[in-house]
């Protein structure tokens, strides 16, 4: 049985290699989900974080020209970009900013979205659907964005989606490895000893990221010390994973990700379903496990001590009521070859 995706890109209306009968061409803007290893929610208090793409799912944009007024397609709206519903208003807004930016205001447009990553889960849906937007309507119009250009019209999006984004997952969906990242700066990206073998699972729980980074700022301002020295050992934490990551030490690596997840639990984003889950990975021989986003649901990250562990890893999961597992391999990567 197809899924949704597969249907609409299997049939030849969709095929982007077909001219359409008005100028110009169909075209398509891709972004992939994202994972972060360590430093969220202390990467909004201007700490560093390390993210990566999730490039096993993605969100994918195809933008073909149309008569009458512009028109989204998505699962969750059919019908003009006028019309659509307010919880669409961030993509809308991000849609018109780049149909401004790249100098074609007063076209018309259908823009079909798809997207394979789960919403709610700290995999970065949002931010990767509106860079699928942003990259498709650019190439759809010939016209190249800078890279600044294109975060801050994502931005656009994310900021409706959850309040004062730090730009983490911007980047993440359309980078090529991991990368450190703190707010307002370029990002670093990071070179990888050695491959690493991680799974996600999804506890099936939706998170709010708006929630749970309100959460956080309560505490911040309610509890401010105690909070500062928290975010403080989640800043050490992602030197440590930096280190770790250029040095191949899965050892360190998977030690580092526990103290991560340590602290996460103290700010107040971690939640049982989630412990337990990272409970199960430990006890199945996982090196490190810990929450990826926002938190209180959406995914957890684990890190397998190799290859062979990864299968037996998602099927403790699994049996622990992970609803969903994905095997994920970050690639050997020297520091050479992100020159
Ligand atoms: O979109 P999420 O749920 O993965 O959260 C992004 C990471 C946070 O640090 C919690 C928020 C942010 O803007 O950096």
């Amino acid at each position: 049985m197809l899924t949704r995706q597969e249907r609409f890109w299997r049939d030849p209306i969709n095929t982007p290699a077909l001219t359409s009968a008005v100028s110009p061409r169909p075209a398509l803007g891709l972004a992939s989900g994202k994972l972060i290893l360590a430093g969220e929610h202390s990467v909004v208090y201007d700490r560093p974080a390390i993210a990566l793409p999730f490039t096993r799912l993605n969100a994918r944009a195809r933008i073909s020209s149309i008569d009458g007024p512009s028109r989204v397609s998505s699962a969750y709206y059919e019908g003009t970009l006028d019309d659509a519903p307010d919880i669409l208003s961030g993509m809308v807004d991000c849609i018109r900013a780049t149909v401004e930016a790249v100098g074609h205001p007063r076209e018309h447009f259908m823009i079909q979205v798809d997207s394979t990553i789960p919403t709610g889960r700290g995999l970065g849906s949002s931010a990767a659907v509106a860079a699928s937007a942003v990259r498709g309507i650019a190439s759809y119009y010939g016209a190249v964005l800078s890279h600044e250009e294109e975060m801050s019209l994502v931005r656009i999006a994310e900021v409706h989606a959850h309040g004062t984004p730090s730009g983490i997952d911007a980047e993440a969906v359309v980078a090529t490895g991991p990368f450190r990242f703190v707010k307002a700066t370029p990002i670093v990206p990071l070179p990888v000893g050695r491959a690493l073998h991680l799974v996600v699972a999804d506890s099936g729980l939706r998170g709010n990221t708006r929630a749970a980074v309100e959460g956080v700022r309560c505490r911040f301002e309610n509890e401010r010390a105690a909070t500062e020295e928290h975010l403080d050992q989640l800043a050490v934490v992602v030197d440590d994973v930096q280190d770790a990551l250029r040095d191949g030490d899965t050892e360190f690596l998977g030690t580092s990700m526990n103290v991560a997840q340590r602290e996460l639990s103290a700010i107040g984003v971690s939640d049982s379903a989630l412990d337990s889950l990272i409970v199960e990975a430990l006890r199945a021989g996982a090196l490190g496990a810990k929450i990826t986003g926002s938190g209180l649901g959406g995914c957890i990250v684990v890190l397998a001590s190799d290859a062979e562990s990864v299968a037996p890893l998602a099927e403790a999961l699994r049996s622990a009521g992970a609803q969903e597992t994905w095997p994920v391999v970050v690639h050997e990567r020297s520091a050479e070859e992100i020159r």
